[in-house]
């Protein structure tokens, strides 16, 4: 025992075997064991890893974790064992024997406390003595939440950790971080607790059989690569992961990611870097391939605002309503779809773009990696090599196509018209059958075609990777954050940037199609508003028109009611700058018109902004940076986002000498002054009021006379609400106009609204009873939630 126990400290890796006489050991530890990604992948994986290795080095076990208690948790997770599948490379009847040796090495714990955690390495010990084994290593997998990491890997390392000569590896699943700060901060605190060597933070994606075998293909084709992988010859560089599905069900995270975090800047990133960086000449060396992959991350060209376009499926609003709490008047701007455009600032790739593009509630499931080449070279010889209809070399073209989409399988696709690849044949064979279909504007008959010779799911692959310690499979601490280093101003300028409103599938058409331009990424149509009303509605009640005052009403779901109005305000600006060639557009502050100004924002392309006038209907007497500034807050909501004329926008002046609103100032007489200046017959095309809970509009409020008869066009003004003074255009004024609007939006309105509708028509008494535009007309805009309560 003394003898056996010094001779493997001495030779504790690979003299285990010899010495010991037995195998060393290696114990898994999956914690989340019984979740969603251990159910469908992991276990699978292990099952797979345990089958691949059962006759060699190595004895396992195999402990599933998680915080459910033990009976309740251990039926749980083996049913989970149960309903594995069997490899397609082992006879039925060996996988009943392995199945049931694989059941019997495997065991569920409750890991909750630190206790639990030393149970469990007391437990590992004594099995360990019992039978007479050598620890080779001890691999935790760590399927659960990110914020439960800190907590797992504090007891991990006080009390789990394997005895010295046998290691440990400690397996994360993302997000890694939220931005730069974030996945440093996340980073140093794992990097307290274990080595940099122990850490494998997993990107399924580098699982994946095609991604894996980029880097192998690159370096055995080497020889007809090497020419041609440049940007002499490739013309561009397409990195594409398209999804049918929705974020519907994980709302709640994908609110906080939107599409760049979920994939871009991880798994198509990763890919990125496989297709450029520089091939190393050894590839079993994962220090050499990761130390080439961060040079290509540092090589990136810094992306600016104009890098990228981004989208956001219709639906997705309405979902996260349902999903997550949210306040009535909720917009957000999380793009579901991106496309960014990629330089690499290096010899080898100036000046070629590498295009990352993913998205949800596309048109098709697909991913791949093509690469396109330019039309200049290799159309020497055949003429078979010649398409007929362009009288030019066919095009040439390498896609690595990782799944899904028309192809079906993980695939690699050469154009004959460049030369017959060399594909690792253990793992990969030519297509002996193609079906008649077209990939890229060639059928496949024109290309070589290889398929892997079993397909594997990726995870299995990489649970393999954890298992050799095949560290270049997974994400190191330099080359994440150097990812994110790349990324998070991209995703800072983006922001604030409202994505483009898609309908999804294959409604979509040219919606979200683009164009390289100067550099940047520029949408190729313009915004259509009626693309957006195509998608169908669920709704018992549709858009109904009918007549509330004596005027006409428009009422909805808020969400259509606000584009309907978004619809009118756009049309009535056409004609007016059809009619006259400016559109004076008058805003009221408050809640109820963010929404629309959201709205606006995000349907800015199609809108006359040039020719538009911004006023305001009304201000509150506080400076514009305040967050109750109706300015300040269609500055924010609207301004920031369109490209209207700063001269064209024209704030009140509540603030002059540095004070706010004083009679003195005659800021209001300064306003009147402009409006009769610059608006013609003081007549403002569109005018939009809302409906306090109290009855105001405008800011004229019930009970007084002030601003609804007499003189004054801009007047001062008095709210029995803070801030007190008010500025705001007067009835008189505002009847001059040739289309008022009047938007009334939520439950809370119900109540004043039908007050309104029984009232006499004294304007001193409900204001909006004076609202009546003699040239032009009046229109109602109420929401079903107000209207039926
Ligand atoms: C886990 O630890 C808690 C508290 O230390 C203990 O009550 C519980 O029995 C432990 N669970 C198992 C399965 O040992
Ligand atoms: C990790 O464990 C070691 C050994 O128990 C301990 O000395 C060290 O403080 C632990 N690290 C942290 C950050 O807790
Ligand atoms: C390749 O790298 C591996 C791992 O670092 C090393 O063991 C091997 O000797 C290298 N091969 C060559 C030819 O350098
Ligand atoms: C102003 O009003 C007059 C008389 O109603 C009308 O003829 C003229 O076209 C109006 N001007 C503008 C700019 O609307
Ligand atoms: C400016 O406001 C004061 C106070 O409300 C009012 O008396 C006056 O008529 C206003 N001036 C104009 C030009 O409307």
């Amino acid at each position: 025992m003394l003898l056996r126990a010094l001779c493997c400290c001495l030779f504790f890796s690979t003299a285990v075997v010899l010495c010991a006489g037995g195998k060393g050991h290696i114990s898994i530890v999956l914690l989340g064991a019984t979740g969603d990604l251990a159910k469908k992948y992991l276990w699978q994986g292990f099952f797979q890893l345990y089958v691949n290795e059962v006759s060699r080095r190595h004895s396992f076990s195999f402990h599933g974790a998680a915080l459910t208690p033990p009976e309740k948790g251990s039926e749980l997770m083996f049913n989970v064992l149960k309903s594995l599948s069997c490899p397609v490379d082992i006879t039925p009847d060996r996988c009943v024997l392995l199945k049931d040796q694989f059941l019997k090495l495997s065991r569920y714990r409750q890991l909750k406390t630190a206790e639990n955690y030393t149970a469990l390495h007391l437990d590992i010990q004594k099995s360990l003595a019992d039978e007479g084994l050598h620890e080779a290593g001890r691999l935790f997998y760590l399927s659960v939440p990110p914020f439960a990491y800190a907590d797992i890997a504090k007891n991990i390392n006080a009390s789990c950790r394997p005895l010295p000569g046998a290691w440990l590896r400690v397996v994360l699943e993302k997000p890694f971080g939220h931005d730069y700060e974030s996945a440093k901060s996340l980073a140093a605190e794992l990097q307290t607790y274990f080595q940099e060597e122990e850490i494998y933070r997993v990107d399924h994606y580098l699982g994946k059989q095609t991604v894996e075998q980029i880097l192998p293909f690159r370096l055995s084709n080497l020889k007809h690569l090497d020419p041609i992988w440049n940007r002499h010859h490739v013309e561009r560089v397409e990195i594409v992961m398209k999804e049918t599905l929705d974020a519907k069900g994980r709302i709640s995270f994908y609110e906080e990611y939107g599409v760049i975090r979920d994939v871009i800047q991880n798994h198509l990133t990763e890919i990125l870097a496989s297709v450029a960086m520089e091939v190393p000449r050894n590839l079993s060396s994962s220090e050499d391939i990761l130390r080439a992959k961060l040079s290509l991350l540092d090589s990136l060209h810094k992306l600016e605002l104009g890098s990228a376009v981004a989208g956001q499926y219709q639906d997705y609003l309405a979902q996260v309503k349902e999903e997550i709490e949210t306040k009535p008047n909720f917009f957000t701007n999380t793009k579901t779809f991106a496309a960014v455009l990629v330089h690499v600032d290096n010899v080898r790739w100036e000046g070629v773009p590498f295009l990352l593009l993913s998205g949800k509630a596309l048109d098709e499931r697909t991913a791949f990696v093509r690469v396109v080449f330019k039309d200049n070279a290799f159309c020497v010889q055949k003429q078979s090599n010649r398409d007929p209809l362009r009288n030019s070399c066919k095009p040439k073209q390498i896609i690595f196509h990782i799944g899904h989409g028309e192809i079906g399988s993980p695939a690699i696709l050469v154009s004959q018209g460049l030369f017959k690849p060399n594909v690792n044949p253990s793992k990969w064979q030519r297509a002996s059958e193609l079906p008649s279909i077209q990939v890229f504007g060639q059928p496949l008959s024109d290309y070589y075609v290889y398929h892997p010779i079993v397909e594997k799911d990726a995870y299995s692959v990489l649970i393999s990777n954890i298992y050799r310690g095949k560290k270049d499979s997974f994400i190191t601490t330099k080359n994440l954050l150097a990812s994110w280093s790349f990324w998070t101003p991209l995703l800072e300028s983006l922001e604030h940037e409202s994505p483009r409103v898609y309908p999804g599938g294959t409604g979509n058409e040219q919606l979200l199609d683009f164009v390289i331009e100067d550099g940047s990424l520029r949408f190729v149509t313009d915004e259509n508003l009626e693309v957006l009303s195509v998608a169908p509605k669920i709704n018992v009640f549709s858009s109904t028109q009918s007549s509330f005052l004596g005027n006409s009403m428009v009422s909805d779901w808020a969400e259509s009611l606000i584009q309907t109005l978004g619809r009118d305000i756009q049309n009535a600006a056409e004609e007016s700058i059809k009619r006259s060639g400016v559109f004076h557009l008058a805003l009221s502050g408050g809640s109820s018109p963010l929404a629309l100004f959201q709205r606006l924002s995000r349907h800015h392309h199609g809108f006359p902004w040039k020719h538009t006038h911004l006023w305001l209907v009304d201000e509150r007497c506080v400076p514009f940076t305040e967050s109750d500034s109706n300015f300040g807050n269609i500055e924010k909501h609207l301004l920031q986002h369109v490209r209207i004329p700063y001269v064209n926008i024209h704030p009140m002046p509540v603030q002059r000498n540095q004070r706010l609103c004083d009679i003195e100032d005659m800021g209001n007489q300064t306003y009147a002054e402009d409006i009769f200046a610059l608006v013609g017959n003081a007549s403002f095309d569109f005018v939009l009021l809302g409906l306090g809970n109290d009855g105001h509009t405008a800011s004229i409020f019930p009970g007084k006379e002030d601003g609804i008869y007499g003189r004054s066009t801009v007047l001062l003004t008095e709210s029995p609400q803070k801030p007190h003074q008010r500025m705001s255009l007067s009835l008189p004024l505002i009847n001059k106009a040739q289309k008022v609007a009047i938007l009334v939006l939520g439950k809370g309105k119900h109540e004043i609204l039908t007050l309104i509708s029984r009232a006499e028509k004294t304007p001193k008494k409900w204001p909006i009873h004076g609202v009546n535009p003699t040239p032009g007309k009046l229109v109602w805009y109420i929401d079903y939630e107000t209207l039926l309560r």
